[in-house]
Order: structure tokens, then sequence, then C-alpha cells
């Protein structure tokens, strides 16, 4: 292993772990109001009055007519209010803030504000949803000559559903207007350049007069990478009114009925085999956006470049949509768009090769990609694709083919096992020329005159050990102790845009901008001096471009790879499903810092687990969120967390810090297929399963027609 993978203590753990961190809740300051958000109670109406009693002195109302600026929040596209406009369009939609220094006079004052409503239908079914928010199509080769030629042709659908991030810091943002005129926008994010371009938008200001700083912030998964703008935009447009600091933070209700989570997804897959071999496929998948657009076009662009999986598929035509619907706006989390395509598409191999009698291992070994090939943009896997060394780690942890084979035979009895079986990748970075056009990251370290470094950049620590890992890499490349390299919170009057903290881009980007930089420093070091070295990205040259009009090129300049198998029992009488063990080998290069690392993949690998088993979240005929407790809403817990057996295969990418690629995400995007597939397996027969989650609930459904 490199040296620079041999772990050391992260630097915001004894804060954490002694609770000295200071979080935006924790912040204890005279004069804070607290604001409390006035939501829309219909899917769908037109607003036709509010009607506001008689505040006391010190409160205030805040809504759309207080937006000093522009009354969109910047995101990808504007149609996001920072207050509701005319009309509302979903339950929970924020309408106005109140806002006064004691929280349960706000409460009050909200409960006694009317609002009048002229209810309207509101599209609730994804099925039937025709407003388009994004439409894209791409293909290669000669799909119709293939099908026209296919012995055999497949048709199957598949239905993923919400997933809600649960980082254990609920959403919380504040605003200060500063003595000399500038706001000050604080909380937890994951993104503080986006806040930052949202709220001088609102403000109507210049870039100079707000800035933006993350506070501690408690986990975001995707979660905290659009909304903080929004709620950025409400609590500064609030504070600019009160002319005092206010502060909203969400209790756990409000966080998950209403803050962006996975997109439900239901994808088509049509399929043609000739002489025992996947052919063609043509492909239409469906997200469901919510109400407002948000980041639902990047989401699904990642999701259908990955719709034909780790596959060499020669045949290929994908069509994606992302529509509204009148909920609660679907947003990013870790994996943004791959766990749902990767899902159908590991199902659907796993169907046609039960279909065709053979092992589904085999099945997707024999059409599996490797480097050199197209991908499904006709770009190039430039780099190694290990997924054969990793089948054979995977296949050592558990006894994969073996088990396999043996619980494919029939069962009987109260317990039944199952193994199953996923590949997938990541793409690391954003998605085609983005980090070229559009975020152009720079980055500096600062060197003081005692010779301590400070790096300057704009990504968050959301848990993923980003203090600890960017300054690990600059220590190393200028060989001075680690103690002597520092990382803050950053604030966007001292930090240039390095980019957002998404896409697992960070420590594979940046990181290698402030390994660059500190090459820069190292050769250019003067004893006792105060030094400022920058770097910039630019794209590494082997890049086949990435035209986004024709879905055409080299969607990401190199992959982290899965392979995983979930071993489950499945109690017969109860539908509960235990899980024996959990495997996989997971490449993402080299490891920062190993057990950050081990960190993020077991953790990752368990959300994905969360996301195939328990984790069911729907909303009622009213649109309204039903799972908005932990009672409601079942993310593995301690007790649920199985054997995690995780390994890694090292690939080092060149133009990676020290090899590294983009890990974060990759760790939960496969999870879901293996464990349905084993589920598949237990219960053996002819079943076919189409959906994720996959309850206890819904094994005992199968069970039933079984016994029918
Ligand atoms: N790990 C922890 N502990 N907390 C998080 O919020 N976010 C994930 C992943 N791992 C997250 C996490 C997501 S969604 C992303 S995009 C990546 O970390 C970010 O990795 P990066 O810092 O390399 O960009
Ligand atoms: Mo991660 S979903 O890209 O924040």
């Amino acid at each position: 292993m490199h040296n620079i993978s041999r772990s050391v203590v992260k630097k915001d753990h004894a804060p954490k772990m002694e609770g000295r961190s200071v979080y935006v809740c924790d912040i204890d300051k005279h004069g804070i109001l607290c604001g409390k958000m006035l939501r829309s109670k219909y899917a769908r109406a037109k607003l036709l009055s509010v009607k506001v009693p008689e505040l006391p002195d010190g409160y205030f109302y805040v809504d759309k007519n207080d937006v000093p600026g522009d009354n969109n929040v910047n995101i990808v596209m504007d149609d996001t209010p920072v207050y509701a406009r005319e009309t509302v369009e979903y339950i929970g939609e924020p309408i106005g803030m109140v806002c006064g220094p004691d929280e349960a006079v706000c409460e009050d004052i909200l409960s006694r504000i009317e609002v009048e409503y002229e209810e309207l239908e509101p599209m609730l079914d994804l099925r039937k949803a025709d407003e388009v928010f994004f439409n894209y199509e791409y293909e290669k080769g000669d799909i119709d000559k293939a099908f026209a030629e296919a012995d055999k042709v497949y048709t199957e659908e598949f239905e993923t559903g919400y997933q809600d991030q649960t980082y254990l810091e609920t959403q919380g943002m504040m605003a200060e207007p500063e003595e000399d005129g500038r706001m000050f926008v604080h909380g937890s994010m994951q993104c503080a350049y986006y806040v930052h371009g949202a709220v001088m938008r609102a403000l109507n200001c210049g870039p100079a007069d707000v800035h933006v700083h993350q506070d501690v912030t408690g986990g975001g998964f995707g979660g905290k990478e659009a909304f903080p703008s929004i709620l950025g935009c409400q609590v500064a447009v609030a504070a600019k009114k009160c002319g005092k600091p206010v502060r909203c933070v969400f209790d756990r209700r409000e966080d998950l009925e209403f803050t962006s989570k996975r997109h439900p997804s239901l994808c088509t897959y049509k399929v043609a085999v000739k002489d025992g071999k996947v052919t063609a496929m043509d492909i239409d998948v469906k997200f469901n956006g919510g109400a407002y657009t948000t980041l639902s076009a990047v989401v699904l662009q990642r999701g259908i470049i990955c719709a034909d999986g780790v596959y060499n598929i020669e045949n290929l035509h994908v069509h994606g949509r992302a529509l509204k619907t009148n909920t609660t706006p679907c947003g990013a989390y870790r994996g943004f768009g791959a766990p749902q395509t990767f899902f159908a598409v590991e199902m659907m191999m796993d169907h046609i090769a039960k279909d065709l009698g053979v092992d589904t291992l085999e099945f997707k070994e024999a059409h599996m990609v490797k480097q050199g090939d197209a991908t499904s943009t006709s770009g190039k896997y430039h780099f190694p694709v290990p997924l054969p060394a990793m089948i054979d780690e995977v296949n050592n942890a558990c006894g994969l083919r073996a088990k396999h084979k043996e619980y494919a035979k029939p069962q009987t009895g109260r317990y039944r096992k199952g193994i199953g079986f996923s590949m997938h990748f990541h793409g690391a970075g954003f998605t085609g020329s983005g980090e070229r056009d559009i975020i152009k990251a720079v980055a500096r370290l600062h060197k003081y005159k005692d010779g301590t470094v400070e790096i300057l950049a704009s990504n968050g620590e959301i848990g993923q050990g980003l203090r600890t890992t960017f300054p690990k890499i600059v220590a190393h490349e200028l060989n001075i102790p680690l103690e002597k390299v520092f990382y803050d919170h950053p604030d966007t009057s001292r930090v240039p845009d390095s980019g957002p903290t998404v896409a697992s881009r960070s420590l594979m980007t940046v990181g290698e901008l402030l390994r660059r930089a500190a090459i820069k420093l190292r050769t250019e070091w003067e004893e006792g001096k105060d030094q400022i070295v920058e770097e910039r990205f630019v794209e590494p040259d082997f890049m086949i471009p990435f035209y986004l009009d024709k879905f055409r090129g080299d969607a990401y300049p190199t992959y982290a790879w899965g392979a995983q198998a979930i071993e489950v029992e499945v109690d017969t009488h109860t539908g509960i499903t235990k899980i024996l063990g959990a495997y996989a080998s997971f490449d993402v290069g080299t490891p920062m810092d190993y057990n950050i690392v081990m960190g993020q993949m077991e953790g990752g690998f368990l959300q994905g687990i969360g996301y195939a088993s328990t984790e069911f979240m729907n909303y009622d005929n009213k649109g309204r969120i039903r799972n908005n407790s932990f009672s409601d809403y079942l993310i593995p817990t301690a007790v649920d967390v199985p054997v995690l057996n995780c390994q890694l295969h090292v690939e080092e990418y060149p133009f990676g810090p020290y090899g590294a690629k983009g890990a974060g995400e990759l760790p939960l995007v496969g999870a879901a297929p293996a464990y349905v597939e084993a589920i598949e397996q237990a219960l053996g027969g002819d079943f076919r399963l189409h959906h994720a989650p996959f309850t206890a609930e819904d094994t005992i459904k199968i069970l039933a027609k079984e016994e029918a």
C-alpha cells in the first residue's frame, strides 16, 4: 500500500467525539431570531390570501414580497422560488417564515395565520405525469437491426422508491447582517459557493456583499448540495428584513417530509438476445422529479449514462425523462441517479440468464466491459477494468460461485437461503465537461512565516474526511508533519472557488490541485516568508470531448469499480430477511487514508443495504409523505449491521493524487440488485422481483402467491 494510506487520527475526531464541535443549532449568541416556516397544506393550489395576525413587538412575517432580488433560487434552472409565488406546488412548500426571539411564540403565530387556497388537482402518479422537466436520448450501433435479428426479446419494468439521506444533523442555516452591510450566511452545507451565488441573486447584491461559511456539518450525502441554497436564501431574506440574525433549523419530521431525497424511478428495459448473448438494449428511464427541477437534470444524466451497466452492449438506445409531480422536489443522494439504473440493469441481466438457464454470474461475465472498450456514450474505458479480479476477491471471501449454484436448487422449509451478486462503476467527478467549462476549480496554499500551511479551498468536510485527507496530501508532498498543515471550514470571503463537494470529486480533483500546489510551494519555499501558491484545473488530454446534446464522448475521465455479494436467509413465516454476510471488493484507486476509505466503503455499502431492504417511503393520495419519523422510515441501526467484508482493490489513476479516484459514492450504488437477487434466489420458483426496497411485507406477498 502507498505510504499515504497509513491511517491517522482524523483532525476533527476529538472535538466531535467530545461534543465540542459547534453546529449551527449550537451557536449561542444574543439576539438570534428563530425562523419557523409557514408551509403549504396542499399539493397544488392557488394562494388567494395569507392573513397574518397582529405581530407582537420584535416578531416578523417574511414572504415573497420581501425578496429584494429575483424570487428564484439559483440551482440549475430557474424555477424553485425562495418563497412560494402565486401557487403552491407540493405539500410543505414554504410560503413564508415567522421570525422572532421565542420559538413557542413563533409557533403560536404560525398556527394563527390563515391561508386561503384554491385547491387544484395535483399530479401524483409518475406513470401519468406529463410535464417533462428534462428529456434526453442517445443511441449507438443499429438497434433496429439487432432487434430484427434477435432470437428472443425480453421486456421488463423496474421500480425504485425514495431514499432519504438521514444525515445525523438536520438541515439548518443562519443569516446575520453585519455592521459593514454585508450579509453573513452560514450553516450545514456541502457547497459554500452554491449558497453564495444563490444568496447574491436573492438579495440582488454583488459578490462582496455576501459571504458564506460552512459550519461543522453532520453529514450531507447529497442532501446538502442544493437544499442549503434554498434555505440560505430564505434566512438571508428574513435577516435582511428583520435586521437581525435569523436561524432556521428543521426538526426531523420537517426534514424527512420537505427536503430533497433520491428520485423514485421507473425503468423499462427491452433487450435483444441472439445466440445466448445480449445484442441490444432499448431503455426507458423515468425519474420522479417532484415539484421543481432542482438537480434533476444532472441526476438524470448520470442515471441514463449507466443504464447499460458494466456490460459491452453494442446496440443501445436510452431515453430518459425527469417528470414533474406535485411532491417534494427530489435531488442528490450518494450515487446520483446511478443506483436506480444499476438496479434495473443488474436485475434484468439476472432474469435473462435465468430464462436462458445459465448461471447469472457467468452470464454477466460473458458481457463485461474491459479496458479499451467503448462506453455507453461512445467514449472509452481508458484505464484498467479490474472486475474479473474483483469477482475472484468476492468469491474467495464468501464462496460466491459455489453458494450461488447451491442455493439455486429448490428449497423447502421455514428458512431459505440465497446469494445475490452485482457489479457497477461510478464515473469519477462531474459528468461531461462540467469540470472544465463550469467549475474551473482554483485552490491555494498559504504558507505562514512560521512554516504552517493553510489549505484554501471551498470543499466541505461532511464526514468523508477532507479536513484530514487534504492536509495529508499537502504534508506528504512538502515532507512536513501533518500538524503543520490545516484546513478550516471554508468561508467564501477567504477561499477561492475550488468547486462544490459533490460527485466524489473533491478528493480526486481538488486533492490533485493541492498536490500540484504543494510541489510548487516546495520548489519555491523560503524559510520565514509568507507565501501563497495557486493551482487551476486542467483537463487531462486523453479525454474524448463530451457533447451533452448528443450524449457522446467520455462522460467521465475514469471510473471506480464495485463488485458485491449479499447472502441472506429468508424466514418464510415472518418474511424477515436476515443478512448472513455482505461482501465487496471496491476499486477507488489509492486510499488517501485506509481507515477513512474503509469507513466510506462500509458506510456506503450499508446505506445501499438500507435502500435495498427497509427504507420504504411513500406519499398518500393527497401527496403527503407518510414516513416522516424514524419509526416509519427504517434505516439500518447499529444492531442491523451485518457481517460486512469490504476489500480494496487498487488500480491507480495517474491523474488523481497518488492514484486516488472518486471514492465516496461508489459503495452505495450496487447493493440493491445484489440484495434483491439474493431474496429472489431464496424464494426460488419462477418469481422475478422488480422493485427496491424489497421489504418483509413484499416477501410475505410473494409467499402468499406461492401458497395460492
Ligand atoms: N461520507 C460521509 N461520512 N458523509 C457524507 O455526507 N457524502 C457522500 C460521500 N461520503 C458523505 C460521505 C457523497 S454524496 C459524496 S458526493 C462524497 O462523499 C463526496 O466526496 P468528496 O469529498 O471526495 O467529493
Ligand atoms: Mo454527492 S450525491 O454528489 O453530494
